[in-house]
């Protein structure tokens, strides 16, 4: 298989001409071997090629400027990522002019479109007041009024510029609140980038270790064996063996992180409630990061699944399209970061100090207030009732092109892995063809269909936009056959 190699060594090479020559080479070549599957990948990449110039120019530009030529690896696919210029609703244009149905929205953060009107709105009339004060603003009270209103467990917040930087927060809180080190995190999942939990992130699973047991495997250089031996790795979705370890690391566990929907992957009947026993009986704080599984419900995960942690971590939707974060817990645990002001103009400083200058920008929180007061209980519905029907819409293409994938999600999140298990953690994810996903990717891509990364719906999106991307799917699913036949074989059912 050609492309195998072609991906890999696409990031290596010299510029996006070499790119161009190597793909019309490798065409002739595939035509001349009457190589199917080859060609089919071609076709994909050279449609790809020709739609999209200017992002190519750009990319192209991005060498020496930007390391990986990106910002953001989540958003570096291969042969080079399209370059958008606007969005509207449910739309978002590139820079060569393709408009396509946005199914991203910058990683599930824009849960009412691009450009929602009443967004626009407050953010306009905030940026009248000037853009950032440097003192308190009534807005950050509205928009913790309104979050809080709908966190059961949690009379306070405080916000951040980043949900990586609630997570770290929240575990600095929860180390102070108990005077205990160890943080335990599930395998696969994702909390920021940042040392202590960029462990077992996506680790290879020759080095991942027993099931029941994930080892701690860094996910780059440079992170301090203490920090590793720090945190423990426990399996999502498996109860008993996650039981087994916190209780053997009881006395040193601060908190246990966990995202109560991992990913797309639902949790286990009782796999939350579980683990919220276990840890409320051994003095360990739970953290959810609902960064972006806060979408769910008026209330987030916890409100659907019915399990109220310590603390909760926010992110994505609540800045409103701007950088965001915040973490909420009760006034007890939140105690660290109190500041006291007993003896006036004496300030006795908290324990746990945290300043930050874009903490509660307030454009973000403008904008998070204006999303926050859309999202009422019928909105909710109505995502769900999108979500379901893109979920079962996918199934049942799948079913009819006779091709086995696990499509999952809850809510208004959607996914397809492209393998036979049925996925219930990161390894049996990581079964999923990988390779297969990125061409599926790009071939939607060119049938005007954006859906990378963590494929979500919005408010904006119709009924009849579903639809067309269901019926991009079965094109694209038509078009890669051959494709799915030599590389997953066992995916075939017909
Ligand atoms: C579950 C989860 N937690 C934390 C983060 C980090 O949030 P941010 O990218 O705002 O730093 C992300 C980002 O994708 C996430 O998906």
């Amino acid at each position: 298989m050609i492309f195998h190699r072609r991906f890999s060594t696409y990031p290596n090479l010299t510029g996006i001409l070499e790119i161009y020559l190597n793909s019309i080479i490798k065409l002739i070549m595939s035509v001349m071997n009457h190589d199917l599957d080859d060609l089919v990948v071609m076709k994909v990449v050279e449609e790809y090629l020709r739609q999209n110039p200017s992002s190519r120019a750009l990319y192209d530009r991005a060498r020496g400027l930007l390391p990986g030529r990106s910002t953001r690896n989540v958003l570096y696919y291969p042969p080079f990522p399209v370059y958008m210029a606007a969005g509207k609703g449910s739309r978002i244009f590139d820079v060569d002019g393709n408009e396509r149905i946005d199914f991203n929205f910058n990683n599930t953060t824009l849960i009412l479109g691009h450009n929602h009107p009443r967004v626009l709105e407050a953010v306009r009339e905030q940026l009248g007041r000037g853009t950032v004060l440097g003192a308190p603003s009534e807005v950050e009270l509205k928009l913790a009024e309104e979050l809080l209103g709908r966190l059961k467990g949690a009379d306070m917040i405080r916000f951040t510029p980043s949900g990586t930087e609630a997570n770290m927060q929240a575990v600095m809180l929860a180390r102070c609140y108990t005077g205990k080190m160890k943080i335990a995190k599930f395998e696969g999942a994702y909390h920021g980038s940042w040392d202590t939990v960029d462990i077992s992130v996506s680790p290879p699973l020759g080095l991942a270790g027993p099931d029941s047991e994930p080892r701690s495997v860094p996910q780059h250089d440079g992170i301090p064996k203490g920090v590793l031996e720090n945190t423990l790795i426990l399996p999502y979705n498996d109860a008993e063996a996650s039981e087994a370890l916190i209780k053997g690391h009881r006395d040193d566990l601060a908190a246990v992180i966990v995202e109560p929907v991992q990913r797309d992957i639902p949790p286990k009947p009782g796999f939350l409630q579980s683990i919220r026993e276990l840890t409320e009986q051994l003095g360990i704080l739970l953290i959810f990061d609902e960064v972006i599984s806060f979408r769910l419900s008026p209330g987030g995960a916890q409100r659907l699944y019915g399990v109220v942690p310590d603390i909760t971590t926010l992110g994505k939707i609540i800045g409103g399209g701007f950088p965001i974060g915040g973490y909420a817990s009760t006034e007890d645990v939140m105690e660290p970061l109190i500041i006291s002001q007993s003896e006036f103009p004496a300030l006795k400083p908290p324990k746990l100090g945290y300043s930050g200058t874009f903490n509660a920008h307030p454009i973000a929180m403008a904008a998070g207030l204006a999303v926050m007061r859309e999202l009422t209980p019928p909105t909710y519905k109505m995502l769900e009732g999108l979500g379901e029907a893109m979920r079962e819409g996918l199934r049942r293409i799948l079913e009819e092109e006779g091709i086995i994938a696990h499509v999952d999600g809850v809510g208004s999140l959607f996914n397809i892995t492209w393998t036979g298990e049925k996925v219930v953690d990161y390894r049996t994810a990581s079964s999923g063809d990988r390779v297969l996903e990125r061409i599926f990717s790009l071939d939607l891509m060119n049938r005007g269909i954006y859906l990378r990364a963590h494929p979500n719906l919005s408010t904006a999106t119709t009924r009849e936009e579903v639809e067309r991307a269901l019926e991009a799917v079965r094109l694209s699913i038509k078009e890669l056959k051959p494709i799915i036949k030599e590389r997953s074989p066992h995916l075939i059912i017909r």
